[in-house]
């Protein structure tokens, strides 16, 4: 897909930003002399994204108070992003393989055709394909919510010595990575760490906590989320490894509540339902540095967000997140319901959910889709792969 040859001027008052980005852009015969360039930069970023055969400049507002989001770039036209979900859609709606979940008996039961794909830009655009209207579970999609809750309510610090952030290399929900690190959980992102966060949510009675996790969530969707009894019953039912974890956390001194109203408040907020397109915004309010693109609520403080997505990064993907990493190059979470949200700092997110899932727990063709997009607008953080 190709992107035409572009120029953006985000603050139309900005005329001599915009008469240097044309004639970077080669729109003006004249090219901008070095005071020219110096003056635009002083109110504006300047970015240049190479696309295929196709270089485009890019002015965007420049954030020097760190209130907002450290922009790389603007998004593509309108156009072309819906067009190039579309083209994800397409591309992998008929890939089979993998099977959905299910030592969630529930998650068996979810039609294993259904694929959709969201993203949803930090002005707030919002470009759909599939199935983007069914509500699924969050899973641990949830996890990265909880941690920004912990990060916001007690801190950075904190955080990292409670629980910790370092990629334990293993499966979600293993108990030898526990076993390793002297019964701490080490990450936020896995089963034990995540049972870990919900303990550190400030509350007193196990209602509060489940009610502050869920307004949390559900300030980032920009609406309130409902819990879906359902699955919340059926992994009641199942979750002897999960309730063994917290036990093992308490033991260690690891946990900072009840191992049960711990592992019950965490098996709630993975039963959480959401739409492609709501977890979409949940993720574009990351991309926007903490805030919501579509209620233009603060939901997280901006210094923040780095660190959850750093967390994201490193450890989204579980074990298969240094491959994620290599070939996407963004941060992402991915839960056993099919969903995975990605980010594209000061951008947009990426959202695709199919039931299907590999061995490593992580959605087949939301893992090819999300890729796909990344690949095709060039968003990699850490260089073009073109
Ligand atoms: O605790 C569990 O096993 C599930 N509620 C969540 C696991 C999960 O989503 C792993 N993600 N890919």
């Amino acid at each position: 897909m190709k992107l035409p040859k572009i120029s953006f001027s985000i603050i139309a008052t900005l005329t001599l930003a915009a008469a240097v980005i044309d004639a970077l852009n080669g729109c003006s015969s004249s090219q901008p002399d070095d005071s020219q360039i110096a003056a635009a930069q002083a109110a504006t970023a300047i970015t240049r994204t190479t696309n295929h055969s196709t270089t485009i400049y890019l002015v965007t507002t420049g954030s020097a108070t760190g209130s907002g989001p450290r922009s790389a770039a603007s998004p593509p036209p309108s156009d072309s992003l819906q067009a190039l979900v579309d083209d994800a859609y397409a591309k992998f709606k008929d890939d089979q393989s993998g099977t959905n979940a299910d030592y969630i008996p529930y998650l068996a039961s979810v039609p294993s055709e259904l694929f959709g794909i969201a993203v949803v830009t930090v002005d707030g655009k919002i470009f759909t394909a599939g199935d983007t209207g069914y509500t699924f579970s969050l899973q641990s999609c949830s996890k990265v919510f909880t941690l920004a809750e912990i990060i916001e309510e007690s801190g950075e610090e904190e955080v990292l010595k409670k629980i910790g952030v370092e990629p334990t290399g293993m499966a979600f929900n293993s108990i030898t990575a526990l076993g390793l690190h002297d019964n701490q959980a080490i990450n936020p992102l896995v089963n034990a760490g995540a049972i870990a966060s919900v303990s550190m949510v400030k509350a007193g009675s196990a209602d509060e906590r489940w009610n502050k996790i869920l307004a949390f969530e559900s300030s980032f969707a920009g609406e309130p989320l409902k819990l879906i009894d359902e699955v919340y019953r059926s992994e009641s039912d199942t979750n002897f490894r999960n309730q063994g974890i917290a036990f093992i956390l308490y033991n260690g001194q690891h946990l900072f509540c009840n191992p049960l109203e711990a592992c019950d408040a965490y098996t709630k907020q993975c039963s959480i339902g959401v739409t492609a397109r709501q977890l979409a915004i949940m993720g574009a309010t990351l991309a926007n540095g903490g805030v919501n693109p579509i209620t233009q609520q603060r939901c997280l403080t901006a210094r923040h967000v780095p660190r959850v997505l750093a967390v994201m990064m490193m450890a989204g993907f579980y074990d298969e997140s240094g491959q994620w990493a290599y070939t996407a190059g963004i941060p992402a979470k991915t839960g056993v319901g099919g969903g995975i949200v990605a980010v594209v700092p000061g951008r947009m997110a990426i959202v695709a959910f199919s039931p299907r899932l590999n061995a490593a727990g992580n959605s087949i063709r939301a893992t090819e889709a999300i890729n796909h997009i990344v690949r095709q607008l060039d968003l990699n953080l850490f260089g073009s792969v073109q």
